[in-house]
């Protein structure tokens, strides 16, 4: 039986995990960290082969981003070691973040992992999760499409800057179509508030207004992103 899915915004649920790396307390665990919760449908599966390649490819780019990876499926810790010593062996990567063994899915349950589509085999999930242990977005993916790993970069980039300046992100953040990398003033609430922000900001209309923050933001963000796409 699917359990409760968390939604953004709620503080993650406390779940006491066996994983690689041993017992781990989420998100307890991971207190002042960001981290990043992925499942997969299966290990020694293609398609999962290459999403823990491309994440472990990346690892060091997550770290500077003071974020940590945790995988997840449905498999017990041994085939969880067999796999990840298999990817290192065949593929020489080394796996080094820890993955979360629940053979019976009682995590996968708690977290809504398990879908109509396949009922006894996690969908692809991301979880990101901020230092104060609160969800910031879950992403699914279906089994037959791998994630985009700089994708899960750039948003994890564009939080912590929307959370410092306290502003939305446009679409393709920092390299937006409409006003590059300016950033979104939140909606106004009030008819004063509307009225300020067109005295205030560059506006298409009240609804609808930008502005621009430290122009090192930017290009820091590009230019980290850039070098995490070529480790492709
Ligand atoms: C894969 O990772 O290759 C995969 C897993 C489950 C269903 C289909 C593909």
């Amino acid at each position: 039986m699917p359990g409760m899915i968390p939604l953004i915004g709620e503080k993650f649920p406390r779940l006491e995990v066996s994983t690689t790396h041993g017992m781990k307390v989420l998100p307890d665990d991971y207190q002042g960290k960001w981290f990043v919760l992925f499942s997969h449908p299966a290990d020694f599966t293609p398609v999962c082969t290459t999403e823990f390649y491309a994440f472990a490819s990346r690892y060091e780019d997550f770290k500077k981003l003071n974020t940590e990876l945790i995988g997840l499926s449905i498999d017990s810790v041994y085939a969880h070691i067999k796999w990840t010593e298999w990817i290192k062996e065949k593929l020489g990567k080394e796996i080094p973040f820890p993955i979360i063994a629940d053979p019976v899915g009682n995590i996968a349950n708690k977290l809504g992992l398990i879908h109509a589509a396949s009922a006894t085999s996690t969908v692809r999930a991301v979880f990101i999760v901020d230092p104060q242990g609160i969800i910031r977005a879950i992403l699914y993916y279906p089994a037959e499409l791998g994630r985009n790993i700089d994708e899960i970069l750039r948003m994890i980039k564009a939080f912590q800057v929307s959370s410092k300046y306290k502003v939305a992100m446009p679409a393709n953040w920092p390299n937006n179509e409409l006003i590059g990398e300016r950033v979104i003033i939140p909606p106004a609430s009030t008819v004063k508030d509307a009225e300020e922000r067109l005295k205030q900001y560059t506006c298409y209309d009240w609804w609808f207004c930008h502005k621009e923050i430290p122009k090192e933001e930017a290009e820091e963000a590009r230019a980290f992103l850039e070098r995490a796409a070529k480790k492709r």
